[in-house]
């Protein structure tokens, strides 16, 4: 008689100690998947390293073997049936043995492996699973001096990285701690089956018309017997389509698949999230041996690369809609990843919906993230840009390791091709950069792979010809970007001209800011580390030269000051000023498809840090999380005059500055909207002159609309803010203000700012112009609004969730308000 397939998660009992140690003894493990710093914190081995400088006290942990060892009793094996054990991931150089004999070797934390187990039973019924996991840092570093034919450079981390197919920023990152992780970091499982469905894919294309979608249902299949795969299409829970084929001899079961008027799967914004289920099940003799259910969307994705008259365009068109893709690059949430629970993936994600973001990029330093994460991306409408997991360096390519790199991206794209989210596969991240720096060979002209990998930069073999062959077999219907880095790198420009700088897609650009105070006390437990520069903060701060370019742009723009809190706070507000000016004007430039997108480097953050994130690694929003979202809007009227760069004319202001007002939209139908401009004196609070009205203005669908202009005269007018507005039906939609710059150059002084609490809002007006009111990121406390400019005359409301009526009200704080 057959039996199903079953499935015994090996995730308890286990123990750990470090391999070669006489005077370790073995620990408990609470659960795996984990890592060996997880299990020494929990075994009071060693201290969190998230915690002051406990990162340094830890370092030893990455440069020992361990042992992690766990057993199981043997399964009754139904005749025709075989055992596997299933390894989703290990990190990194593991040797497991079962009852003392090898069954795997691997050195590869993105490949998962299935072994036959059937014949390894012992006969006592208890078997003992035992997994050493070498040291990562300790290879890597042997790796370099075994390949002396390479060139080994890396920027972030050791050389000793780039032979190792670990996450990368486990060696530290400029935003990211060294620690050196290992151990079985995702699931270990024992599976009993006389067949199985390995494989189940989609490949259905959605037809220009949008009218119907055809294509084919695949199962791979492992076993014996069984002759026919029974596949079914479901949506919402109805059944759309049952059809049964044979498996052929390749072990491969196929049916054609037509949907007529298929519900399409669309980002955020644009429509809703249809997620078809498809089933596909293996059976003999009436027992189901095996089911598997994914689900899938449909839609038709494309990278439009049109020569125009300033090059070529890149831009993503989704369904026959064209998206300006603004979003953020995301970093595995935690150096310790298999602590990251699925909930917290949800408020991450969750987080960038509501903060209109439409594109998250997962970075190459990182990892193929969690089933969950695109699980998430595929119901929030969130499209994903898919590095490979390559990053800044030059990678050899000996051909072990470029064999292992082929079935890590198999591997990974077969898990990831039913995702209807991810619409683009990218090679690699700044290594094309470290090929320009360093002078390594790149021949354009030569179109010969092979060639390629006898040059100084073999890596273009792996970008340019390995990865895209997988791709195209592997996922033929995903589609291959500048990274802007003049400001704070480079030459170090002004954050107000960010516009100017850019690309035809940004997909990294960005400006430090520190984390909110709650984020700093947590890992600063010396009172005596509480001020700004102090040796505990700056050891949370991994970026080369960070003291320097944050106070470059502080004294720049801001009246600087040594009590910590302001200076967060001017932090903050520097990082949400550079990237409302990059996405505003960025955004603008959608008009004619100059710009097709623009992802800021980073969301999130693997630790408590300061860094390039926009939210820390406790969920917290820094201000440029909001001014995102404002200048995102659906509808965002935009309003600024001309860069004036005061310090090249030695503080000279202008005689006269032009200034412009436009709309940017990513409707899809034409709207008309009432804008108003009005010119708010900043000393006084008053209108200097009539405002603007204009009715039944007409905004371009998906791009942007010129709508006003005109000049400030700086010698007979008073210092004062462009205030506009816009309203939709009469519903005001949105803001904008722009502020004489620098900033530093305004008396602030009193601003008759009041903030009147009226049960779960915040009724906040101002008799003078206020700049960046923001609000404590308290834990369980939103806020669906923070970081604004407030005009007189323009109330504000600010809905707070999460607070009891007990609780303090929320802490704020606005540009000079200690002047
Ligand atoms: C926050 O909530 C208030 C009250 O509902 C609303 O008036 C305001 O527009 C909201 N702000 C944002 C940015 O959505």
């Amino acid at each position: 008689m057959s039996q199903s397939l079953q499935r015994t998660n090996l995730n308890s009992g286990w123990e750990f100690k470090q391999t070669d140690s006489d005077q370790d003894s073995w620990s408990s493990v609470q659960n795996v998947p984990s890592v060996a710093h997880l299990d020494l914190m929990a075994n009071q081995k060693i201290p969190d390293p998230f915690i002051g400088l406990n990162e340094l006290d830890v370092e030893w942990v990455g440069e020992k073997s361990w042992t992690y060892r766990t057993s199981f009793s043997t399964p009754s094996l139904p005749a025709n049936s075989k055992a596997i054990l299933a390894f989703d991931g290990l990190d990194t150089f593991a040797t497991v043995k079962l009852n003392g004999s090898v069954i795997l070797e691997s050195s590869n934390m993105f490949l998962s492996h299935r072994v036959d187990i059937t014949d390894k039973f012992s006969s006592g019924g208890q078997n003992d699973l035992e997994i050493e996991f070498a040291s990562a840092l300790l290879r890597g570093r042997e790796l370099v001096e075994e390949h002396p034919e390479y060139r080994f450079i890396a920027h972030n981390g050791e050389p000793g990285r780039l032979g190792v197919r670990k996450a990368q920023y486990h060696w530290g990152w400029d935003w990211g701690p060294v620690l050196m992780t290992a151990g079985p970091w995702r699931p270990v499982r024992l599976e009993i089956y006389e067949g199985r469905i390995a494989d189940p894919w989609t490949q259905i294309e959605v037809d220009k018309s949008l009218k119907f979608a055809s294509g084919t249902m695949f199962a791979k299949i492992e076993g014996t017997s069984a002759k026919e795969v029974r596949f079914s299409l479901k949506l919402r829970g109805d059944t759309i389509e049952t059809k049964s084929a044979a498996v052929d001899s390749d072990g491969v079961a196929k049916v054609a698949i037509q949907i007529q008027n298929p519900e399409l799967w669309y980002p955020h914004g644009y429509g809703a999230q249809a997620l078809y289920e498809v089933t596909a099940e293996l059976s003999v003799d009436d027992v189901v041996l095996d089911t598997v259910v994914k689900k899938t969307g449909l839609r038709r994705g494309e990278l439009i690369q049109d020569v125009d008259k300033i090059g070529k365009t890149f831009y993503f068109r989704v369904n026959n809609i064209d998206i300006f893709a603004a979003g953020s690059c995301w970093i595995p949430a935690d150096n310790f990843i298999p602590r990251i629970s699925e909930d917290k993936y949800r408020k991450w994600l969750q987080m960038m919906v509501d903060g209109r973001q439409v594109m998250t990029r997962v970075w190459g330093g990182g990892i193929y993230e969690e089933d969950v994460f695109y699980d998430l991306c595929d119901e929030l409408g969130i499209l994903v840009w898919q590095d490979f997991m390559f990053g800044c360096g030059s990678y050899p390519t000996w051909p072990a390791l470029l064999d292992s790199i082929q079935e890590e991206a198999v591997c990974n794209i077969r898990r990831l091709r039913h995702h209807p989210s991810i619409v683009v596969y990218a090679g690699d991240n700044e290594d094309y950069q470290i090929q320009e720096e360093y002078n390594l060979e790149v021949d354009h002209s030569d179109k010969d792979p092979q060639s390629w990998l006898k040059s100084t930069y073999p890596a273009r073999y792996i970008s340019e010809h390995l990865l895209l062959k997988v791709v195209e077999a592997e996922s033929p219907h995903t589609v291959g970007d500048l990274h802007q880095w003049n400001v704070w790198h480079g030459t170090q420009e002004k954050y107000q001209i960010f516009d100017s700088l850019g690309g035809r897609f940004n997909s990294e650009f960005g400006m430090e800011a520190f984390p909110h105070i709650q984020t700093i006390q947590h890992f600063v437990k010396d009172p005596s580390q509480m001020y700004p520069q102090s040796h505990t903060i700056d050891f949370h701060n991994k970026a080369d030269g960070h003291e320097r370019r944050i106070v470059t742009y502080l004294v720049e723009n801001f009246r600087t000051t040594t009590n910590l809190e302001a200076y967060i706070h001017l932090t903050q507000l520097a990082q949400s000023e550079a990237l409302m000016f990059a996405y505003r004007g960025w955004r603008r430039q959608w008009q004619d498809r100059k710009c097709g997108g623009a992802l800021v480097w980073q969301l999130n953050d693997c630790w408590p840090a300061t860094s390039w994130a926009i939210v820390d690694y406790f969920l917290r929003k820094k201000p440029a999380y909001y001014a995102m979202y404002r200048v995102l809007a659906p509808i965002a009227v935009g309003v600024r005059r001309a860069h004036h760069d005061w310090s090249v004319c030695h503080a000279r202001p202008a005689k006269k500055l032009a200034w412009d007002l436009w709309i940017s939209s990513s409707e899809v139908n034409d709207v008309k909207v009432d804008v108003e401009l009005r010119f708010v004196s900043i000393a006084t609070g008053k209108d200097i002159k009539a405002a603007f009205t204009k009715n039944d203005v007409d905004v371009t669908a998906n791009g942007a609309t010129d709508v006003l202009s005109g000049e400030i005269d700086n010698v007979k007018e008073e210092p004062h803010v462009l205030a506009a507005r816009l309203w939709v039906n009469g519903e005001l939609k949105s803001r904008d203000a722009d502020w004489p710059q620098p900033l530093k150059y305004i008396q602030f002084g009193d601003r008759g700012l009041k903030i009147l609490p009226k049960g779960n809002e915040l009724h906040i007006t101002a008799e003078k112009p206020v700049k960046g009111l923001t609000f404590e990121e308290r834990e369980g406390v939103l806020v669906n609004d923070s970081a604004i400019d407030v005009l007189p005359g323009d109330e504000q409301i600010v809905t707070v969730r999460g607070m009891k009526d007990c609780d303090e009200p929320l802490n704020w704080r606005y540009l000079g308000q200690d002047e």
